[in-house]
């Protein structure tokens, strides 16, 4: 008996031996990928699309501080496969209903007693993988000294991509070859950053994106980023390979795990249609269904605020112009232009509540702006102390009085060990005070010190913060945190984030190219919302330094509520900019926030983006179209609309001899009827851009 036994354990070996020769292959439609073991035991892995090459034979692996081989030698011990097909509906987003699709392999894999399982799941859209490192004696705790995943690229590929750094997403983007990419000059240049830390001049950010010179669109990214550094992306010139690099903590370590753990998902999408990667749910579909009890509480909302004009230099988020400019009583003494008193917060809250605007934002309500970043200071704020000229009480009656919701602001300065330890503190005081949303930021160096903005330590306190926000019920935007991977699905609270160059470069910098809002959708946006606060309506000579103006006309910032797409928008200009312009301000009063339907109707990335959305629950319809410092004709056509229905549709659009350059403010309204068969024919200036609305008759 025990011969036999052992006989057919031999046997087991022996096929699992053979077959771990052989190639396992997964496809749906289009997309095809094939795992194998290479002769030496090396997890290598390829995915094609319609039979084009996408990730030629690519490595996989780790080292580790328990085994620093743990890329070889591997035996293959078993498969698992199964095909899932459902439908989830989000708390919100850009479409009502998300089919979730794939062809699952598992690989259970073995090396010297050790074992780790890759997950790969295969949608008509892309590939997903993960890997797995299951509950097992031999490696229990352990350090991530490198994650080994190469993605080699069939070619070349046009890329749009910003610095690799560790602390920072607030590049501009450029445009190279793969074998072109070298950050150094960019990051050097980058002085409107408070912190860049790219120590590797050949490495990019992801969501990466790419075209063949063949026509196919790909996009690399990640999905699920829970208790992990971020993956960057380091570019071999020679072999055109990118290579996982994952950001360090203090020590140099990547990752400190305790098994079983699972790992985040590394994302190829790919088409050969630009506007199928914008329309890709994958990233979604490969993070967890919601964690929350209860999600009626979390209402999807335009905003305005005390910001701009902090932005601008026309006043200060702090009261006194100096920490230590104090009297005799050691009270602070006011400079005269602190914004968020209590009497100009009530000016924005009226202005919210006459123009169908949900939320108040205020920065610099609390004590503590006047050496808030820079320092590397730990304790900066308390997060509950208001300035003496705002009142809490008076401000929170007012909005009340008005409907109006009030946004809490939180700005860390980086110091996230202090917000870790008043978060708590700081809920409850916002609960307390009527705000059911909190803008979180973190300008400055990480503390715990020697920690980076994207490494396991703070990836993990984002989601902490996300989850604990959660449990008072309060909504999520965090600035400056890691750039997105998804996880809105999993903390639906987490409603945005900026982790982006956003329009606020045009205020301290010079700015953001014409072409910056046409490369978003296809990079950053691929994770998840951004915050990015378009609609500034006065787009030259708002700053105190000469020069400054934002590249776009005034027809695109409208257009962006459409074509960036968040669930929480800001009217980010001055009231007083729009009072000028309520006519065209009418489209933002218009506009939702939140969609039964969108349909992407043209798109290339760094050239133009327009896209179609359908509002949850009404019949009426948004348009958005963008272009890059071209002009452009939009003709797309309407068969969106429901047929044999008659639709107003009011059209924004750039005025005769706009341009965003020498004459940005000239736009144009008109109104037309329309109808599925039509098509809407629009001019876009140069940086310029048309939103339209579009209502049943
Ligand atoms: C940077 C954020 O992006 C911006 O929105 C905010 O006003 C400042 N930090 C101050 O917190
Ligand atoms: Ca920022």
């Amino acid at each position: 008996m025990i011969r036999r036994i052992i006989a057919c354990f031999c046997f087991c070996i022996f096929c699992y031996t053979v077959r771990s020769q052989q190639r396992l292959t997964v496809s749906l439609e289009r997309v095809g990928l094939t795992f194998v073991l290479d002769g030496e035991g090396r997890p290598v892995y390829s995915v094609s699309y319609a039979g084009r090459p996408v990730v030629l034979p690519s490595r996989l692996g780790f080292v580790l501080s328990a085994d620093s081989s743990f890329f070889t030698g591997f035996v293959l011990r078993g498969q698992e496969r199964r095909v899932v097909d459902t439908v989830w509906r989000p708390v919100w987003g850009e479409v009502a209903a998300i089919r979730d699709h794939y062809e699952e392999l598992t690989v259970h894999l073995e090396r010297m007693g050790r074992w780790l399982d890759i997950v790969f799941r295969v949608f008509a859209d892309g590939v997903g993988f993960r890997y797995v490192f299951p509950k097992q004696a031999g490696l229990r705790y352990f350090v991530v000294g490198d994650e080994l995943t190469e993605f080699r690229m069939a070619g070349d590929h046009k890329t749009f991509w910003i610095p690799g750094d560790y602390d920072t997403n607030e590049y501009p983007y450029t445009t190279s070859s793969l074998s072109s990419v070298d950050n150094a000059a960019l990051v050097a240049a980058s002085t409107a950053i408070a912190v860049r830390v790219a120590p590797d001049r050949y490495a990019v950010q992801t969501p990466l994106m790419m075209k063949s010179a063949d026509g196919l669109y790909l996009n690399i990214h990640e999905a699920a980023l829970v208790g992990y550094p971020a993956m960057q992306l380091h570019v071999d010139h020679a072999s055109l390979t990118l290579r996982a690099s994952l950001v360090p903590d203090c020590v140099g370590n990547k990752a400190y795990l305790h098994a079983p753990f699972a790992t985040p998902w590394r994302t190829i999408i790919v088409s050969d249609k630009a506007a199928d990667i914008l329309a890709s749910k994958m990233i979604l579909n490969l993070n967890e269904p919601s964690k929350l009890a209860s999600t009626d509480w979390i209402h999807p909302m335009k905003f305005c605020g005390v910001w701009w004009e902090m932005q601008t230099g026309k006043g200060t988020w702090s009261y006194s112009d100096y920490p230590d400019s104090v009297d005799a009583r050691g009270q602070l003494i006011p400079s005269g232009r602190h914004s968020a008193n209590t009497a100009n917060v009530k000016r924005y809250i009226d202005f919210a509540a006459a123009n169908h605007l949900g939320g108040v934002l205020v920065e610099g309500w609390n004590v503590g702006w006047e050496d808030w970043f820079g320092n590397w200071k730990e304790n900066v704020f308390d997060f509950v102390t208001p300035y003496p000229d705002f009142d809490v009480r008076e401000v929170t009656a007012y909005a009340a009085s008005k409907g109006v919701a009030m946004i809490m602001h939180n700005e860390t300065s980086g110091s996230a060990t202090n917000y870790e330890r008043q978060m708590d503190t700081a809920f409850r005081f916002m609960k307390g005070w009527g705000y059911g949303a909190v803008k979180t930021g973190y300008v400055g160096r990480i503390i715990p010190r020697g920690e980076h903005h994207d490494g396991q330590w703070m990836a993990e306190h984002y989601v902490r913060v996300a989850s604990i926000a959660a449990a008072y019920h309060i909504m999520l935007d965090a600035h400056e945190p890691v750039r997105p991977t998804g996880l809105q699905r999993t903390y639906p609270n987490w409603l945005a984030c900026e982790a982006a160059r956003g329009n606020e470069y045009n205020a301290f910098s010079d700015g953001n190219a014409p072409e910056h809002e046409t490369i978003l959708p296809f990079t950053r946006l691929m994770g998840g919302p951004m915050d990015y606060t378009p609609g500034i309506f006065r787009l030259r000579g708002y700053s105190t330094v000469a020069g400054r103006q934002v590249h776009t006309t005034l027809a695109k910032q409208l257009a962006l509520y459409v074509t960036l797409y968040s669930p929480l928008q800001m009217a980010a200009d001055l009231p007083e900019n729009y009072a000028a312009h309520m006519d065209a301000f009418q489209f933002i009063r218009d506009v939702p926030v939140d969609w039964d339907d969108t349909k992407i109707l043209e798109a290339e990335p760094g050239d133009y983006v327009t896209i179609a959305r359908k509002e949850k629950g009404a019949a009426n319809w948004f348009l958005g179209a963008i272009t890059d410092e071209n002009a452009r004709t939009v003709d797309v056509p309407l068969a969106f609309l429901e047929p044999g229905r008659k639709y107003k549709a009011t059209i924004y659009k750039d005025g005769v001899g706009a341009d965003w350059k020498t004459n940005p403010e000239a736009y144009a309204i008109e109104t037309m009827t329309v109808d599925s068969k039509g098509r809407l024919r629009v001019q876009l200036a140069p940086g310029g851009g048309a939103a339209v609305s579009i209502r049943p008759l």
